[in-house]
């Protein structure tokens, strides 16, 4: 019997693992889920993956995963909403991210058998607040917070390419699902009946469907042509305004009350930027590429999942 070929993925328990885990075992791989709680993980994840308990400060066990896999897809980060952005959330951020790219490269690079594709994290915050039309993966990051974690995020992410692992960084918008991150919550005000922009409302937002952003990660894993950074987003990003209006729309109901700025900001301190600021950011790569996108519409995509 041939063995089945074997993906790890780090944050396998997250939004996009959870459906990527589920994905690649319909098309035959074997999947190991590197957690920091690994009975949770087997409690969350389907039965055939496999849980292992990872930690950035030693490679035991988890290392030996890495071992003759065909690729790693490296989603671990402590979410951005999960607190106020006091200046130890913010190394929270920094560290659950950069930290641990940097252990799993420094495990691929005592692996004797070696990966083929490390696709690792990032984000459209690599840019910055911009209102610069049509960023593509060649416009250069930004200054802020954000765009200096996922910079540096990506620079421990690229130091596996010396180890001749092709590598992605995924730099991912706005991803819609029905039950996790941000729809639900954009959702909420919508259902209590006072839904609407979030001021200004001229501020670019990059979404993706969580369909797109499996399939894009799956396309990644098996075509060999796909390595460096790729805007994992649909190639229609809108304005705030007219994504309020799309989901007001989609559920049949009024985006009538705008959310101010300064509001938002008072509520979720510096954290508030990632709502009133955003960017316009194509999937150039993927486009040229080949991939083809299941909903590059946004009215499509809200309707498939409200
Ligand atoms: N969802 C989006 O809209 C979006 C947009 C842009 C970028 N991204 C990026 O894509 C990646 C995956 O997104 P997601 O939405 O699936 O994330 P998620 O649901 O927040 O899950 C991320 C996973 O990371 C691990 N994790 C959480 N806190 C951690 C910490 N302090 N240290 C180390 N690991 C930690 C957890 O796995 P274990 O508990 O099993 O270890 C968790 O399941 C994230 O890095 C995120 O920044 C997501």
């Amino acid at each position: 019997m041939t063995e089945k070929k074997r993906v790890v993925i780090t944050g396998a328990t997250g939004l996009i693992g959870k459906k990527l885990v589920t994905e690649l075992g319909a098309r035959g791989y074997q999947v190991v889920s590197l957690s920091r709680d690994p009975a949770q993980a087997k409690r969350i994840l389907p039965e055939n993956a496999e849980c292992v308990g990872w930690t950035t400060n030693s490679e035991d066990a988890w290392a030996a995963a890495l071992e003759g896999a065909l690729g790693v897809v490296n989603l671990a980060g402590a979410p951005l909403m999960g607190a106020r952005w006091s200046a130890s959330y913010k190394a929270t951020i920094r560290q659950s991210r950069v930290l641990s790219t940097q252990a799993l490269v420094k495990a691929l690079a005592s692996r004797a058998a070696k990966p083929q594709v490390l696709i690792s994290g990032s984000a459209v915050g690599y840019y910055g607040p911009s209102t610069t039309p049509a960023l593509d993966e060649e416009a250069v990051g930004g200054t802020d917070f954000l765009s200096e974690v996922c910079q540096a995020w990506e620079k421990e992410a690229f130091q596996a390419e010396a180890l001749g692992i092709r590598v992605v960084c995924l730099r991912t918008g706005v991803v819609l699902d029905r039950a996790e991150g941000a729809l639900p919550k954009m959702a909420l005000p919508f259902k209590l009946g006072c839904g609407g922009p979030i001021l200004p409302g001229t501020q670019w937002l990059s979404w993706i469907h969580i369909d797109d952003m499996i399939g894009l990660i799956s396309w990644a894993l098996e075509d060999e042509r796909v390595r460096g950074p790729l805007n994992a987003t649909a190639p229609a990003p809108l304005t705030n305004r007219e994504f309020m209006a799309n989901l007001g729309q989609a559920m049949g109901r009024p985006a009538w009350l705008p959310v101010p700025g300064l509001g938002l900001r008072l509520a979720l301190g510096e954290a508030a930027d990632l709502l009133s600021t955003g960017q316009q950011v194509f999937p150039k790569k993927a486009q040229r590429l080949g991939y083809e996108f299941k909903y590059s519409n946004v009215a499509a995509a809200l309707r498939h999942l409200i």
